[in-house]
């Protein structure tokens, strides 16, 4: 239960934090591709593309960002706490989990092209790369709880 790190019963406070920012962060991750392919789907310019633009910045502000802070600083806690930094398991989730927040930080890149009216991806490519977030979180999920190595 890794009740013996410096964290003690409060380990378990901030282990249901870390699980509950994960969520809000995935969420987005799932979101903003998603809302990318709505977008590439109306002519730069119009109320529509305004509208998108919005809904962008909004889920990068309240939800993405913070929760990766979070994320992070919670994970961080966590693994000064269970002392896990010579485990193989947790430098394949730390490996997957950088992973992720470049995901993160080219979502972001994304948006910004997006907003200057570029649309460098097809839609197809968009499609393909919403699957990133979905196999790294299964991956990382097995590695945390399973712990194969
Ligand atoms: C951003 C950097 C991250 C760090 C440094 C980190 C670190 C950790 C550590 C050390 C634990 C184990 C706590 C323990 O049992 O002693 C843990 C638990 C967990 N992490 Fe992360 N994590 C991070 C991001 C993520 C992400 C992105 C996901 C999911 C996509 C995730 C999912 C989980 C889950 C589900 C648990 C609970 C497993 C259990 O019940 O023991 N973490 N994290």
């Amino acid at each position: 239960m890794g009740l013996a790190g410096f964290l003690g019963v409060t380990m378990l406070w901030v282990k249901a934090a870390h699980v509950i920012f994960v969520i809000f962060l995935m969420a987005g991750l799932f979101m903003m591709p998603r809302f990318f392919v709505y977008h590439h789907q109306t002519p730069v310019g119009s109320d529509e593309d305004k509208k998108w633009i919005e809904r962008e910045d909004r889920l990068r502000k309240i939800i993405l960002n913070p929760s990766l802070v979070l994320v992070w600083v919670f994970g961080l806690m966590l693994a000064f706490n269970a002392d896990v930094w010579r485990e193989g398991w947790f430098h394949a989730k730390l490996l997957l989990v950088l992973l992720l927040s470049a995901y993160h930080g080219w979502l972001i890149g994304y948006f910004k092209k997006l907003k200057k009216g570029e649309r460098p991806l097809t839609e197809k490519r968009l499609r393909l790369l919403n699957e990133v977030p979905g196999i790294a979180a299964a991956i990382i999920v097995i590695l945390v709880i399973v712990r194969p190595f």
